[in-house]
């Protein structure tokens, strides 16, 4: 008998905690679905009723609206600016007769290109480059969730590819983690910017895999940069023909990315970021897939040096454009004109490179720190036409120069 009313006792109580959630769940749900405006003119709407103004009050909708604005509406504006903004771009650049030839929404296939760096080696000034390009949807860097860590291989790689050739093939569904950390960390989706333009003021847009599946689609230039993910791991998108796929490695002289990511709180604590003997060891890595992949996959893979890029910013912009079958035009121009003429003001202007970027850790760096990162790196630096240096002196003297040619070599 006692058991049996302990029983319904529990059925009971757990019945009303499963209620509670639901209604806990609705409440918050509803909060988040109407913009603060929206909840606002509601509650008007039902102070106006307890007014007895009667005349002013318009009957409450049966559906009211609910925050979300027009999709559809969206999409046809993306869609025609994204037109006027290519209407004077050349395609055959791209390879292509006309804009349609590279749009998925109408079975074709976008211009796919994705950036494989580490934390500190350019990447940003980079990506923001090729976002200059109009028509560009810039996936950037899809794995901040992971935090500071590499993907060399199993078992995160299989998560990082799938997702990698999902976002290329922008089908947004199934990721989770994505937009979970999104939520805290709109940021993520800001260098996004032709994105970012409508979710700025609707934050859940961008939360709504539905909606960036949509929008993703609508653009004719598809890029990527990630700093966590190993060369090596990239040959299934190379090995996926559909993708079409043209890649560019950017790799950088260990002692100036150890100079550079002194001034990061993220990377000491990780040893991903803060060891030079791993990360000479994945530029070596990188070096040998990059190998590997320009006999293999001919023409897909660009392997850059920062410093190169850093020195001769234009002639260098121009390359990897040619190489990536983007055309050159005004908007990157100016990107290139405002971002490289201006002198690095400090840590935080994270996309400014000129040429004293790239040596800075000759006058930063203490001798004995450069020698400790040289004993880790020496294959690498040998491998990337990196030259070592033997001693204080040489190391701040105007006359050394760090760069000397290299090749890739099968
Ligand atoms: C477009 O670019 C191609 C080469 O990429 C060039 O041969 C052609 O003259 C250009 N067309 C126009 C209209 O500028
Ligand atoms: C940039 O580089 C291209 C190709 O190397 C060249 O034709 C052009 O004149 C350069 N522009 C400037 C401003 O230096
Ligand atoms: C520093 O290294 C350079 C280059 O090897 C050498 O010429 C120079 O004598 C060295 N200086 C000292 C103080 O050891």
């Amino acid at each position: 008998m006692f058991r049996r009313l302990n029983f319904y006792s529990i059925c009971f109580a757990f019945g009303l905690s499963v209620l509670l959630i639901l209604a806990g769940s609705r409440y918050t749900d509803n909060i988040n679905y109407h913009s603060p405006l929206e909840s606002r003119k509601t509650i008007r709407n039902y102070l106006r009723i307890e007014d007895g103004e009667d005349n002013l009050v318009q009957p409450l909708p049966t559906n009211p609206y609910d925050g979300s604005p027009n999709i559809d509406k969206i999409l046809e504006k993306t869609r025609n600016r994204i037109r006027s903004e290519l209407s004077n771009y050349n395609f055959s650049n791209s390879g292509v007769n006309g804009l349609e030839e590279l749009l998925m929404e109408s079975g074709g296939t976008p211009i796919r290109s994705l950036i494989v760096s580490t934390w500190r080696s350019g990447s940003t000034f980079f990506g923001e480059l090729l976002n200059a390009m109009p028509g560009t949807y810039y996936h950037y860097e899809p794995f901040l969730w992971y935090d500071i860590i590499q993907i060399r291989g199993p078992p995160y790689s299989y998560k990082a590819l799938k997702y990698m050739k999902n976002l290329m093939n922008c089908d947004h569904d199934g990721m989770p983690e994505i937009f979970e950390f999104g939520k805290g960390h709109l940021h993520a989706f800001s260098h996004n910017t032709r994105l970012w333009d409508h979710c700025k003021y609707n934050k859940e847009l961008c939360l709504d895999p539905d909606f960036t599946t949509k929008m993703c689609k609508l653009f004719p230039f598809q890029s990527m940069k990630v700093v966590r993910v190993r060369l090596r791991l990239i040959e299934e998108l190379l090995e996926d023909k559909e993708l079409n796929l043209k890649v560019v490695l950017l790799v950088r002289d260990p002692r100036g990315v150890m100079q550079s990511r002194q001034h990061r709180s993220f990377c000491q604590p990780a040893p991903d970021c803060w060891s030079p003997e791993l990360v000479c060891a994945d530029m070596i890595s990188d070096y040998v897939a990059a190998s590997r992949f320009m006999e293999k996959y001919p023409d897909r893979l660009m392997a850059l040096r920062y410093e190169e890029l850093a020195l001769d910013p234009n002639g260098t912009a121009h390359k990897v454009l040619k190489f990536l079958r983007l055309g050159m035009t005004q908007s990157v121009e100016e990107f290139l004109h405002t971002h490289t003429t201006v002198e690095v003001a400090g840590v935080s202007s994270t996309f400014r490179v000129s040429s004293a970027v790239p040596f800075k850790w000759k006058t930063t760096l203490l001798f004995n720190y450069v020698d400790e990162i040289q004993t880790a790196c020496k294959e690498a630096m040998s491998l990337w036409g990196y030259k070592m240096v033997n001693n204080a002196s040489q190391m701040t003297s105007k006359d050394f120069y760090p760069l000397e040619p290299y090749t890739i070599t099968q």
